[in-house]
Order: C-alpha cells, then structure tokens, then sequence
C-alpha cells in the first residue's frame, strides 16, 4: 500500500446561518419535517462579501498552517461547481493570497460535489510520481435553490482545504476504490442560470442505487467484507440522505458523529463528505488505526466509494475545540436577513458583514473581483526551488 494521504485538514463556512425553524415558520412547513425528515438544523448563508474564493482561502490558510511551510506545494486543485468564470481558477486567488511558489501548478476541476473527490485522487497519483511533492486540494461551494422551492432547506456551503502528502499524519488513502458513472439529468446548473435545476426524487435514487453499485465494486477490487470497515462518512447534501445511504448498505453503526458539522452548515457539495470526515476525527474519542469508508457522489453523475486508515499521531493535527467554537461564534440572521442575502449578488459599499477569515470581496469593477485581505498572513515560504 502506498503511504500518502491527507496530511492536514480544515474547513470554514460563512459567520452567518439562517435557523430552519425560521424558515419552517414562514414557509407553513412543520419543523419537524427539516429535523427529523431532512435531517437540519441550520443553513450556512452568505454576504455579498463572501464567496468561495473568500472561504477557500481561509481553509486553505488553516490547513497550511499545520505543515512546516508551502515551498513543496506544487499542484494546488480546485473543486467546485459553484464556479464563476469559465476560464480563470479561482485556486489563483488561493495560490495569490497564499503566497504560494510560482512554480506551482494551479488548476480547477468540476464534476458537482464529486470533484474533490476527484482531486484527492488526482493528487495521490501525482504524489505517487513525485515523493517530495505536496498538493494543495480546495473544494469549496455556496449552494442556492429557488426560495421557496423543496431545495430550499438544503441549501448551504463551506469550504475544505487538504494537503496531499507521502507519510500523512491525518489519513492514509487505501488503493482500491469502487466507482460508478452514468449519464442522469438529477441535478446541474446551466450556465445561464445561478441556482441549480433539479429533480429530488430522481437524485436521491441515483445517489442510492450509484452508492450500492460502487459500495460492491470496492468490496470486490479490496476483497474485503463491510465489517473490515469501522466507521462510514458519506456525502451529505442533508442528514437524511446519508442515513439512507447507511440503510441501502446495511451499515450498522452509528454514523452520528459524521453528521453533526453538516446539521448545522447545509449542503456543502465538493466540500460535504469531507466536512463529515471532519465532524468525525473532532467528535470522536479515538479513531487511530481505523478504517474509514468514504462515499463520494456528484449528481450527473459520478460516485466513488473509496477508504482510508486514520494515523497513529491524528489528534496533533486536528483542532476539534477551535472548529467547534468557530461554528458557535456564527450570527443568526433573521428572516428578511435571509431575503436580503438571497438577493444579494455583489458587494454593497455599504455593508459591513463580518468574513469567516481575513479575506473579503471588495467589488466588482469592469467585470474584475477585487479581493483584500485585513490582517497579514502569516504562511511560512522556503524560497528554495525544489530538485
Ligand atoms: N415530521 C417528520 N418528518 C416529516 C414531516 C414531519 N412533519 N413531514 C415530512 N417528513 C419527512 C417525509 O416523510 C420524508 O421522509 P422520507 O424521505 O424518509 O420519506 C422527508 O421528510 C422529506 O419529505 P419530502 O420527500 O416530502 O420532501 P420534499 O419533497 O419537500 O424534498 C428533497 C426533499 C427531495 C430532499 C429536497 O429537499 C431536494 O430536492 N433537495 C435537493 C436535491 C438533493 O439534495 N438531492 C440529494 C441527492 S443528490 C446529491 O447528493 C448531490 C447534491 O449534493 C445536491
């Protein structure tokens, strides 16, 4: 078994969330059909000032923060679907604002929330090719449906940034994965539109039956039986789903650990099964040596069922209390907030919404985003060009 994985992990998500049981009340819903029924609590949203460039920054400035310094980062991938333009990376804000060498290779993938999927795996091959190299993934996404639509209390977002490496300290990713692709109408956005089109029902079949069919791929290609594995995250567009993907594998253990994080940011996309690892390493008293399934799905639609076994020395780098107390910190927003931040599509001068980091979009003048930064980053670079 090669010996990469993830090496450091982080996440951020809006200081702003909307409270379901607001939106039950003003759409005539029952709460209990979003608790217990869909499986939220609450719903990241976010300012006008706040994009996936602005959140992917900060995640990406917490996960280089726990590695010795950036001058071995050479590939930084971003994921998302919640792109902007069609032409520039928004990874070139990441690698900009970063500080990141300028020999490093910056590209954006897509395939919904699949792609930081398909990162990971794209940078444990061009780690596997290059030892001493360390690849940066972002996957970062702000999901919006139609006010009012059925997609409206799974709305969200988050970013997650992890560095892809040889002796990992957090994960090391298993060879052998299960993976199923087909061609679905469940679920895509068209580049005229900025909210996703959608058909729930169809989706969460083939979220379902991709899961099953993948689940039996890894299971033949690793030789392994379901109890070989110790815990399962899978990805969450909402709560229920991943508990109904536990049930179509007959999977018996808890996975109520995985869900906490997502019950209370939404829907994250590229950003959700890892998020769920996350939720997991912070809220669970030991996990070393463990086995650990991960589900990937993205509607469209490609799925991965892949594993990973979590590191002797993992606790060193995970930051469960500070994580929590950033989730806690988050302001609740009232109801006409929430309309205000749905209209919202471009930066007001006259808004002063706090940013998850130091990062903010400023404006947009001539068609171009102008990001700042607050305070200094402090990102450790060795200028030295690597062999
Ligand atoms: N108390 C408790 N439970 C209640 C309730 C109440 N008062 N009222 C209803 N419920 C239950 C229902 O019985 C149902 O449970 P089951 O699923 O176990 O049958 C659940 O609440 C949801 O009710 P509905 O099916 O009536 O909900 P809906 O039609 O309004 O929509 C949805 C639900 C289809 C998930 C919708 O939110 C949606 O389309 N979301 C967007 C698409 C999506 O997330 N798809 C997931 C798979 S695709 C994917 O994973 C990619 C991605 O990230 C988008």
């Amino acid at each position: 078994m090669s010996n990469i994985g993830i090496d450091s992990i982080a996440f951020s998500t809006s200081k702003y969330f909307f409270a379901l049981e607001n939106l039950a009340v003003h759409r005539g819903v029952e709460f209990g059909k979003y608790s217990n029924g869909i499986g939220q609590l609450k719903m990241s949203v976010f300012p006008s000032n706040e994009d996936i460039v602005t959140i992917a920054i900060d995640a990406a400035q917490k996960a280089v923060s726990k590695i010795e310094d950036t001058s071995s980062i050479d590939l930084l991938i971003f994921a998302t679907e919640s792109s902007f333009d069609l032409s520039k990376a928004a990874g070139i804000y990441v690698h900009h604002f970063l500080n990141l060498r300028e020999d490093c290779r910056v590209m954006e993938i897509k395939q919904a929330c699949y792609s930081a999927t398909a990162a990971l795996q794209l940078a444990k091959s061009f780690v596997l090719q290059n030892s001493a190299s360390k690849v940066l993934v972002v996957g970062s996404d702000i999901v919006k449906y139609s006010p009012g639509s059925s997609g409206e209390p799974t709305q969200g977002g988050a970013a997650v940034a992890f560095i892809i490496s040889a002796d990992p300290r957090v994960l090391i990713i298993e060879d052998g994965s299960g993976v199923h692709t087909n061609d679905i109408m469940d679920f895509w956005r068209p580049i005229s539109e900025s909210e996703a089109i959608f058909d729930g029902k169809l989706s969460a079949y083939n979220y379902l039956k991709s899961l099953e069919i993948s689940f039996a791929r890894y299971l033949k290609k690793t030789d392994r039986t379901i109890s070989d594995i110790d815990h399962v995250c899978f990805h969450a567009p909402f709560g229920k789903m991943a508990r109904k993907g536990a049930r179509q594998i007959r999977w018996q253990k808890s996975i109520d650990n995985t869900l906490i994080y997502n019950s209370v940011i939404g829907n994250s996309c590229s950003a959700s099964l890892y998020i769920c690892l996350l939720s997991l390493l912070d809220n669970s008293p030991d996990l070393a040596n463990s086995r650990i399934g991960l589900y990937s799905y993205g509607s469209g639609s490609v799925a991965e069922y892949f594993s990973g076994i979590i590191c002797e020395k993992y606790k060193s780098c995970i930051t469960p209390e500070k994580n929590r107390r950033f989730l806690e910190s988050r302001h609740k927003i009232s109801f006409e907030e929430y309309e205000l931040f749905c209209r919202n599509q471009f930066p007001l001068e006259s808004e002063t919404y706090e940013n998850a980091g130091a990062f903010q979009l400023k404006a947009i003048e001539n068609k171009r985003r102008i990001y700042t930064c607050k305070g200094s980053i402090h990102v450790r670079r060795n200028m030295s060009p690597i062999g």
